[in-house]
């Protein structure tokens, strides 16, 4: 039996952890701790709501006090800490709210595990998800002047497509570039600070781009599709030549349950797809699908794509090698991207209302109408 508070559990990733959690451990009680900012969004775990091994608790991470009471009420046993401000773009626009949340919430959490488990760490575990993004950008290099991508081996022997001869192993110093990172590697730096300092017996995880149902619209591939259907245009960065590690939500979210249960403590684990794209190519990707899947002529939409003053500060390339993961604990991507692509384009036309939901703001009603007076 196991209390676990899954942190950011209304949000994009958190929600499908959560619902595999739910699902596979029926022994378990999953609480879900979550503000409910712009990001979270009940709905996507209508499907779960109900079962009797899940609650949903509306809280701050930095409520100190009130996370303590909770742990105490539920007899916690572990946390698997996803809530954070988590869009690159806002962090530019407002980076404090992305301290607050990535570093004094982490570090509230962390100050009322350690007050509540006080020092009888047998059986406990924080489990904190960090991203890729925190060892910053990798460049774009071109060996015996092959052109990238070119074919490359992995360390854990498989071959796959790369922009670069370097890769984010887990022993990599932290370079963030924009306020975002630097929030997560901050919070990352203290979660592994409790663990030197007082023995808590703690586990990170970096992960690459994750992509599938239930995104909120201001990231890349769910903006482009909702913008694609309704034919309006698609702000492309700069020249679109940035490249990103693409992984299918779910295996993400395989892999954080295999660490949370089989993973060292005190350990960094990075979890990626080996799946390098360019904005550009993936884009195109994108808009075949959605006019296929529209009954439009493949490609008739490419029209739409603008291209835009570039992000500040925007990271080249990222690209995560994982093979320690794939070594150590057997963790594999379990989906090919044409077919992840293929499924995440399908799940938000078939799931118009949602997206309406999300875009009408309608979605910040559904506590309100679900949970109040629950
Ligand atoms: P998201 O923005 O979709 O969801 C974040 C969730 O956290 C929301 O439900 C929000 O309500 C909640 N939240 C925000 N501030 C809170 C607070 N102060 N107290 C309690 N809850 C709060 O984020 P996501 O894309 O699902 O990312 C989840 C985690 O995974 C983040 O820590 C992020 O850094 C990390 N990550 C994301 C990706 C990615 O591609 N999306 C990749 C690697 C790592
Ligand atoms: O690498 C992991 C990170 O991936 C996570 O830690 C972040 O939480 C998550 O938001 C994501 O960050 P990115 O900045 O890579 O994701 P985003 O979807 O915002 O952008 C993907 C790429 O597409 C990036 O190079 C910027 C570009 N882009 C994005 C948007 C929203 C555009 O060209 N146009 C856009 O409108």
């Amino acid at each position: 039996m196991k209390n676990i508070i899954i942190t950011g559990g209304a949000g994009f990733i958190g929600s499908h952890v959560v619902r595999l959690f739910v699902n596979k451990y029926p022994n378990y009680k999953i609480i879900n701790l979550d503000k409910l900012t712009y990001a979270g969004n009940l709905a996507n775990l209508k499907d779960i709501e109900d079962k009797p091994n899940y609650k949903f608790v509306r809280m701050d991470i930095c409520d100190l006090d009130g996370v303590l009471k909770l742990m105490q009420d539920e007899q916690v046993d572990g946390i698997i800490h996803l809530a954070a401000e988590s869009h690159v773009d806002r962090s530019i626009k407002d980076p404090f709210t992305f301290a607050q949340t990535n570093v004094m919430g982490t570090l509230s959490l962390l100050q009322a595990a350690k007050a509540y488990w006080n020092g009888e760490w047998e059986g406990k575990r924080f489990y904190h998800i960090s991203t890729d993004e925190v060892y910053g950008a990798l460049e774009m290099t071109h060996p015996d002047g092959i052109e990238p991508p070119f074919t490359t081996k992995a360390s854990s022997g498989k071959h796959h497509l790369a922009y670069g001869e370097k890769f984010f192993t887990e022993d990599l110093k932290y370079q963030p570039h924009s306020p975002y990172s630097a929030a997560k590697a901050s919070s990352d730096h203290f979660v592994r600070a409790f663990h030197d300092t007082f023995g808590m017996p703690t586990i990170v995880t970096n992960c690459s781009n994750n992509y599938g149902p239930y995104q909120f619209p201001e990231k890349l591939i769910p903006l482009f599709i909702n913008n694609i259907r309704h034919r309006k245009p698609l702000p492309v960065y700069g020249k679109g030549e940035n490249v990103r590690d693409w992984l299918y939500v779910e295996d993400h979210a395989r892999a954080i349950d295999l660490i949370f249960h089989e993973g060292k403590i005190a350990e960094t684990y990075n979890i990626g797809g080996f799946n390098e794209w360019k904005n550009i190519d993936i884009i195109k990707v994108v808009i075949n699908t959605v006019d296929r899947l529209l009954g439009r002529k493949e490609g008739e939409d490419m029209d739409l794509i603008t291209y835009v003053t570039d992000r500040a500060g925007h990271d080249m390339r990222y690209a995560i090698d994982s093979s320690k993961l794939q070594r150590e604990l057997g963790w594999e991507p379990s989906l090919q991207f044409e077919e992840g692509i293929e499924k995440t384009v399908r799940w938000y036309l078939d799931n118009q209302e949602w997206m309406d939901n999300v875009t009408s703001g309608d979605y910040q009603k559904y506590y309100d109408d679900m949970y109040q007076g629950r």
